[in-house]
């Protein structure tokens, strides 16, 4: 696969929404946290293959605004694997010289789960290698809703004009402020939809829909993503001609 990728045209930022651990452990007569614990390898080899092939940014939508509404001993588990997991990674991202970023609303996350990951962003903050940026609590309308909150506080201050506002501006006072949007999007489990992930930001992103389920994902499905992206014409609202010359 590698040698028909062209690493002159790798993404360099990717999004993922890892979906499909449930029905993953189902098929297996499973729980459900079992799909979600079969899920870490998955992000470890989507982490090691996107750094591979000189991926910037790896955004991981690992828990939305919405599933807050799920079965609490779902939400705790959830909760427990990702203490687990970032205790487990703080040394692999050091040693490969990751950067760990997260968007969403952290306060909203269990104490043990906020003080892991400030710590784990802390340690790494200096490292120069991929980015990987875990979307934690988030979702794309709470984000909007809170870059409005931010811009409307200042300009009742005095501090922003009504002129001011600006699609920059607005970028700005995103979670994702200073970081490029994502080139290509992937969805795992066959849903085809965005579920409130990164609505301004995947204003023209590729979208990948792939039927297999998260925790089967693997580095090869992660080229076979980036392949197709490459076949793709990003024309950004001009004609195919322009976008050729
Ligand atoms: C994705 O898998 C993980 C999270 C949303 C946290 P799901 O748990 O949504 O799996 P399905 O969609 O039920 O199969
Ligand atoms: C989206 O998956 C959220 C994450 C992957 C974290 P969901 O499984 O929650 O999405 P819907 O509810 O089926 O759209
Ligand atoms: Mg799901």
């Amino acid at each position: 696969m590698k040698e028909v990728l062209d690493l002159e045209k790798v993404p360099s930022h990717i999004a993922i929404i890892m979906d499909g651990n449930g029905r993953w452990a189902k098929k297996k007569g499973a729980m459900r946290i079992f799909g979600h614990r079969h899920a870490i390898q998955a992000v470890k080899d989507s982490i090691e293959g996107a750094e591979n092939l000189g991926v910037k940014f790896l955004t991981l939508f690992s828990f939305s605004t919405e599933n807050w509404s799920r079965p609490q001993d779902e939400v705790n588990g959830l909760m427990e694997l990702l203490v687990k997991t970032i205790t487990d990674e703080v040394p692999m991202m050091i040693k490969n010289n990751i950067r760990l970023l997260s968007i969403g609303d952290l306060g909203s996350l269990p104490p043990a789960a906020f003080q892991k990951l400030m710590e784990a962003k802390s340690i790494t903050s200096k490292n120069t290698g991929l980015t990987v940026i875990l979307a934690l609590s988030y979702s794309g309308k709470w984000e909007i809703a809170q870059a409005t909150k931010r811009i409307a506080q200042k300009v009742s201050e005095g501090k922003l004009a009504v002129e001011d506002i600006t699609q920059q501006l607005v970028a700005d006072h995103l979670e994702t402020a200073g970081i490029p949007d994502p080139e290509l999007m992937i969805r795992t489990s066959g849903e085809f939809r965005i579920s409130n992930f990164l609505l301004w930001q995947l204003a023209y992103t590729e979208l990948y829909f792939t039927p297999v389920l998260w925790p089967d994902f693997r580095k090869e499905h992660l080229e076979a993503a980036i392949l197709d992206f490459q076949s793709r014409e990003r024309r950004f609202g001009k004609t195919g001609e322009q976008v050729k010359s």
